[in-house]
């Protein structure tokens, strides 16, 4: 029997779902497999935009589906699957429910396939709808505590899109042949859905794609004037590139091939240089120490959660913890590595204190370190830092200019 068109996309959005919440898997680490027999790129957008609204709005679709079920059905049933991608489809992308029903339908069969058809139809007569903010789940809550409202709403779209500037002294003109709105000097805010590509200056390398949070720590660096800085945990290079725009000789090491490959096509499309070095920061020994370490530490990337909204659904104590662990191991390493008056930067794309505040606290008590607090007008307007000068942000924050990732950052020099 011919299948509808558009069904591809819906099995991968399936094959999504069932990874990150069947496997733990991240978004990112599932498309390999879930969209590997997915030929056209807008049916790839497509899988992806289902599988995140589905995990952007779980916890409420599964509201809704209880509501009109008379036994609950397992979380990891394949009707409730389906189902969730359903309503994600029909509630959040405006996808008229036949062809839901058309597209997905097809993915059950027998009992289920009739259990999926009946609920579904039910929501819809019932104009079921989402509420305002995403109602996050209970443990992330819990760990969120009073800031969990506001980065439920910060969490309702998806983010629109900001580009960083290779010439932040150009970022008026820029904003302006850009069609873009800019919170600081060097940054420039795209509405989301703009084809990148098209943009002036994308073949020229005149800017990447980096959210506004993350283009903050290398921002407090300041101007190298040719001094040597070592990016540790660099790749795919959106803090590499800033660097090296402001004036600092780069070592950008990352142990990732892929992704040091990422990092060194960016180098090549922005013209920038920086020195890319492959090798585990555990083991790797330096030839010179540096004016300036950058440590943007591998984390729960909790603070992407708008963009990947499968951390919601991942992360618990256990990943935290692995993860406190390995800053900690890679935090003792950096600091032998940089020279006296030297300056170092932590950060981390996560909301969670053990990984953040708690972190900085402890590199406080523990090492030869002076902290460097943060200064109001090092940050965009609208943001400011802690009582203790380091920097935290989520996506609640700038509600009125779209938001932005959550990060910790700390700066400290050596004594
Ligand atoms: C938060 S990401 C870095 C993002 C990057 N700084 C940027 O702005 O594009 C963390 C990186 O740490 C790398 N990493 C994890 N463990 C490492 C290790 N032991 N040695 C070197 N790099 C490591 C990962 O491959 C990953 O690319």
């Amino acid at each position: 029997m011919a299948q509808p068109p558009g069904i591809h996309a819906r099995r991968a959005a399936l094959k999504l779902l069932d990874a990150v919440l069947r496997r733990g898997e991240t978004l990112e680490q599932a498309e390999g497999a879930a969209l590997r027999e997915v030929r056209k790129t807008p049916d790839k957008a497509l899988a992806r935009a289902i599988a995140s609204e589905a995990l952007r709005w779980l916890v409420d679709l599964d509201g809704l589906i209880d509501t009109a079920t008379k036994q609950r059905l397992p979380d990891d049933a394949k009707p409730r699957m389906v189902l969730r991608l359903m309503l994600a489809q029909a509630l959040q992308l405006n996808t008229p429910p036949h062809a839901v029903i058309a597209t997905c339908l097809p993915l059950l069969s027998g009992g289920p396939r009739r259990l999926a058809h009946g609920v579904f139809s039910t929501l819809m007569k019932q104009s079921a709808a989402l509420p305002d903010a995403p109602t996050l789940p209970g443990r992330v809550i819990a760990r969120w505590g009073e800031l969990a409202q506001s980065i439920a709403r910060g969490l309702a779209e998806p983010p629109e899109v900001d580009l960083a500037l290779k010439h932040p002294s150009a970022t008026s003109q820029q904003a302006v042949a850009l069609e873009a709105v800019s919170l600081m000097p060097g940054h420039a805010r795209v509405p989301r859905g703009t084809a990148i590509e098209n943009l002036p200056g994308f073949s020229e390398g005149d800017w990447w794609v980096q959210d506004i949070a993350a283009q903050l720590p290398a921002k407090l660096l300041g101007a190298g004037e040719g001094r040597h800085a070592l990016d540790l945990c660099a790749a795919p290079g959106g803090k590499t590139l800033s660097l090296a725009s402001a004036g600092w000789a780069v070592t950008a090491l990352d142990i990732s091939k892929r992704r040091l490959g990422l990092l060194k096509d960016n180098l090549k499309r922005t013209g920038l240089t920086a020195s890319p070095v492959r090798a585990d920061a555990l083991s790797w020994e330096p030839k010179h120490l540096f004016d300036a370490i950058l440590l943007d530490a591998p984390c729960t990337a909790t603070g992407t959660c708008r963009r990947h909204p499968d951390v919601l659904h991942r992360i618990g104590e256990r990943q935290i913890a692995e993860m406190v662990d390995l800053q900690r191991t890679l935090m003792q390493r950096a600091v032998e590595w940089l020279k006296p008056g030297g300056s170092l930067i932590y950060a981390v794309c996560s909301l969670e204190r053990e990984e953040g505040e708690d972190q900085a606290a402890w590199i406080t008590r523990e090492f030869a370190l002076r902290s460097a607090p943060v200064a109001e007008d090092e940050l965009p307007v609208g943001l400011a830092p802690t009582a203790e000068g380091w920097v935290r942000t989520h996506p609640g924050m700038l509600p009125d200019q779209g938001g932005l990732d959550g990060f910790f950052i700390a700066r400290w020099v050596a004594a």
